[in-house]
């Protein structure tokens, strides 16, 4: 491995879009730790005053402006501050993009157009860094050239709401920065998990943390489609760090990045892990979720050498510190979720897309 590149970083202004979430804050921490100077825009949609808190943000933290990517006056005014983005806002879970596709187009589309506009039209900007996902693979296409594997130039297979409007996000990141000749980088994460995650009511993602707080709570492990879903779960930590790396790594410039671990584990795995910790946790199966995809790992070929970088945390020790941080955090569990039971949990998966 080569020194670090964070020496570009020493004192650049980097604005995280969606910077009061799980992964902006954890950004933030390592943007600081990088010597740079993080400021965060989010217009606190996704989380109550405890999430918030857990996270180490909320309205009274400095770095933060509380607005919204589709504010034209402070979108303005946070980019011209700017030497780097990360677009990390975005209505992010499958099930809430089903669920009131409204939202979804507003802020993963419109929103994302204006940062990007922006952006295009900054003077100082040096890179524009997108947080899109890999959901965009869905199940992986048939003729994918290896399965079990998704690699970033095969085709798409984008299975809702949520996978297209990151998709179109893409595309938009390339069409408009090409045209502005400015520099930018995609990443697709994989399953981001890690101590801070509180799951969103309804969502069925974000296992990790679902998983262990029903274990915590005696309530059943639900494995939809009997857990044989295929994920990459990247620890919280790993991905800030390929984040940092993408802003300032020379060959990430108009790259289109997997990170993950290329370490498939399926759901059942997760579920048979955490109750390694919680050994009278019920694992059942339940009826599989519509438009979740059968997953695979992450090629990371690319990522390595682009970003001269490998994940550092073993999905099994980031599930132990998952299971440490709710364990000494019982307040990490939010009531929606204590209040809920396996059979409303389950209806609430089927739950209709809204017209
Ligand atoms: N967590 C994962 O496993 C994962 C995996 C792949 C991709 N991603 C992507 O990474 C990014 C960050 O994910 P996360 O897990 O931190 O999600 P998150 O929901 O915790 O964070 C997103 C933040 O965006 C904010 N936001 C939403 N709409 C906004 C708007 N209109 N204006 C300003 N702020 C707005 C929310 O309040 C929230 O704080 C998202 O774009 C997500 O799609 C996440």
């Amino acid at each position: 491995m080569t020194p670090s590149p964070h020496d570009d970083l020493t004192g650049a202004r980097v604005l995280i879009t969606g910077g009061a979430g799980f992964i902006g804050t954890v950004l933030r921490s390592a943007l600081a730790a990088a010597g740079a100077r993080p400021a965060l825009l989010d217009n606190l949609s996704a989380y109550g005053p405890t999430p918030l808190t857990l996270l180490g943000t909320g309205p009274s933290d400095p770095d933060l402006t509380i607005g919204d990517i589709n504010d034209q006056t402070v979108v303005e005014r946070l980019v011209a501050e700017a030497d780097y983005v990360v677009h990390a806002a975005a209505h992010s879970t499958v099930q809430g993009c089903t669920t009131d596709p409204a939202t979804a187009v507003r802020t993963n589309l419109a929103g994302t157009d204006s940062v990007l506009r922006t952006v295009a039209a900054a003077r100082h900007v040096r890179r524009f860094v997108l947080l899109s996902t890999a959901q965009v693979y869905g199940h992986g296409a048939p003729q994918a050239p290896r399965t079990g594997v998704f690699t970033e130039d095969q085709q798409l297979d984008p299975l809702n709401v949520y996978a297209n409007s990151k998709l179109w996000a893409e595309g938009h990141t390339r069409q408009l920065l090409g045209v502005a000749e400015k520099d930018f980088a995609i990443l697709r994460p994989f399953s981001v998990y890690g101590p801070g995650q509180v799951p969103k009511p309804g969502a069925a993602s974000w296992v990790v943390a679902q998983f262990t707080m029903y274990a915590a709570l005696g309530q059943q492990l639900l494995l939809n489609n009997g857990g044989r879903q295929l994920r990459d779960f990247i620890f919280r930590d790993d991905i800030a760090a390929a984040v940092v790396r993408a802003l300032t790594a020379p060959k990430a410039a108009g790259q289109t990045l997997n990170l993950g671990t290329g370490t498939p584990t399926s759901v059942r795995d997760v579920a048979e892990h955490v109750r390694r910790h919680f050994p009278s946790a019920d694992i059942v199966d339940a009826p599989q979720v519509a438009q979740d995809p059968l997953g695979a790992c992450a090629d990371t070929a690319r990522m390595r050498d682009v970003l001269n970088w490998s994940p550092a945390v073993s999905v099994g020790e980031g599930i132990d510190r998952y299971v440490q941080w709710v364990r000494t955090t019982p307040n990490a569990i939010p009531d929606w979720l204590r209040a809920e039971t396996s059979t409303s949990r389950i209806t609430s998966w089927g739950a209709p897309a809204a017209l």
